[in-house]
This record gives structure tokens, C-alpha cells and sequence, in this order.
């Protein structure tokens, strides 16, 4: 494709936990499934978490940066930039990233932080909705379909323009962990990938504060 820098788009990805969406895009890097993207650092916003290990297993540079060891939200912030500063990322990926971000960090990526969420935003998200929670939501309301949003990171929690969606159906049998691992493997797993991917191909179009994913390259404008 002309103008996509192959290789070069560089992907930096925000972690807290089990590590599972970087292991996807670990995995889809690996079957050139990225397209221009390569991942180039993990940073983990607690030490000893299994998505540290698998950074490590898969030879990307990986560093803990924690929000107890900063006395505010702007020197976290300052923390973080100075530790991505580094490696240049084109993005930001939080993949399970349960840590707020402050203004200062939000500004410095503009248009270039996204996150993935385990429901159909804006419903069941916001502040509160992490882990089982979301799903333990879809299932008390008595919701037939959930699934993953990816989206464009703003200043407020879980929102921003969403630039992927994929449905998943709720079953009867369901509990929240069997949801949650159904969203993951049908959804998250593999949106996450794909929007990575449109964005290193310049395949994401802005349009009035809404984003699109295009078949072809967004001309500048
Ligand atoms: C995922 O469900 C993601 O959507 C949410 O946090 C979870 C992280 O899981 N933001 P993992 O660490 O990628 O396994």
C-alpha cells in the first residue's frame, strides 16, 4: 500500500493484568497479521502480572511504571511519557490498562491512544465497569447480546469515538466468567488486532468527531 511506513508503525501497549489481548496481538504480529505494525514496548502499570511474562517470552521490551510510586497524576503522567519517550510509539494501546491516565498524557497522544472494552459502549461502562462487571451487568439485565468496543481515548473513562464493534450472543447458561471469556475469544481477540492494523495502514477516517474504519488509505487532508 503507498505511503504505509511496512514495519515501522510502532505500537506501544498499556497492561494491568492477565495480558490476554497482548498476547492477540503478540500472536497476530507473529502470523503478519499487523500489516505495518510492530509492537516495540509493554509497560505494565503493576509488576508481577502474567502480561509482563508474556512481553518478556516474546522479547519486547517491558517496564513497570506505577501509579503508587508518584505522588500525583501529573507526575504519573510525566512518568509514563518519559518511559514511552523511549520507543516513539505512532500507538497506544491499553489492553486491560486499569490505571487513569491524566490530561497531560491523554493531550501528548491526541488521536493516538485507543482502549478495549469487554461490552457495547456506552452500555455497561464508565468508571466501575472492569473485570467481571460489565458481563455480570449484560446478565443481570437480562441482555441477549454484548460483545467488545474498541475505541479513540478522550478525557472521560471508557469513552471517545469508537472505531469497532462485534456482537456476542448471551447464552442461558452464561455466568459472568463464561461470558467474559466468550467476549474475549469471539470479540476482543479479535477486533483489537484488526484495529491496530487500520490504524498502522492510515485505513481510519475522522469525520465530525467520529472515526471509520475505510477498504482503502485515508488521504490527508
Ligand atoms: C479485557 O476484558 C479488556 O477488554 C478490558 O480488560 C480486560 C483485560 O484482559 N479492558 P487481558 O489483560 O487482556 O487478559
Amino acid at each position: 500500500m503507498p505511503g504505509v511506513r511496512s514495519g515501522n508503525f510502532k505500537v506501544a501497549v498499556l497492561v494491568s493484568g492477565g495480558g490476554t489481548n497482548l498476547a492477540a496481538l503478540i500472536k497476530s504480529q507473529q502470523e503478519q497479521q499487523l500489516g505495518p505494525a510492530r509492537l516495540c514496548a509493554v509497560i505494565a502499570s503493576r509488576p508481577q502480572t502474567l502480561a509482563l511474562d508474556r512481553a518478556k517470552a516474546a522479547g519486547l521490551p517491558a517496564a513497570v511504571v506505577s501509579r503508587k510510586s508518584y505522588p500525583s497524576q501529573a507526575a504519573y503522567d510525566a512518568a509514563l511519557l518519559q518511559t514511552l519517550a523511549v520507543y516513539q510509539p505512532d500507538l497506544v494501546v491499553l489492553a486491560g490498562f486499569l490505571t487513569r491516565l491524566g490530561p497531560d498524557f491523554i493531550h501528548h497522544y491526541d488521536r493516538r491512544i485507543i482502549n478495549i472494552h469487554p461490552s457495547l459502549l456506552p452500555s455497561f461502562g464508565g468508571s466501575g465497569f472492569y473485570g467481571l462487571r460489565p458481563h455480570q451487568g449484560v446478565l443481570d439485565y437480562g441482555c441477549k447480546i454484548t460483545g467488545a468496543t474498541v475505541h479513540f481515548v478522550d478525557a472521560a473513562y471508557d469513552h471517545g469515538p469508537i472505531l469497532l464493534q462485534k456482537p456476542v450472543a448471551v447464552q442461558p447458561e452464561d455466568t459472568p466468567e463464561l461470558l467474559q471469556a466468550r467476549v474475549m475469544r469471539e470479540a476482543e481477540w479479535i477486533i483489537l488486532p484488526a484495529c491496530v492494523r487500520a490504524i498502522a495502514e492510515n485505513r481510519v477516517l475522522w469525520k465530525d468527531g467520529r472515526v471509520y474504519i475505510t477498504k482503502q488509505q485515508v488521504q490527508p487532508d
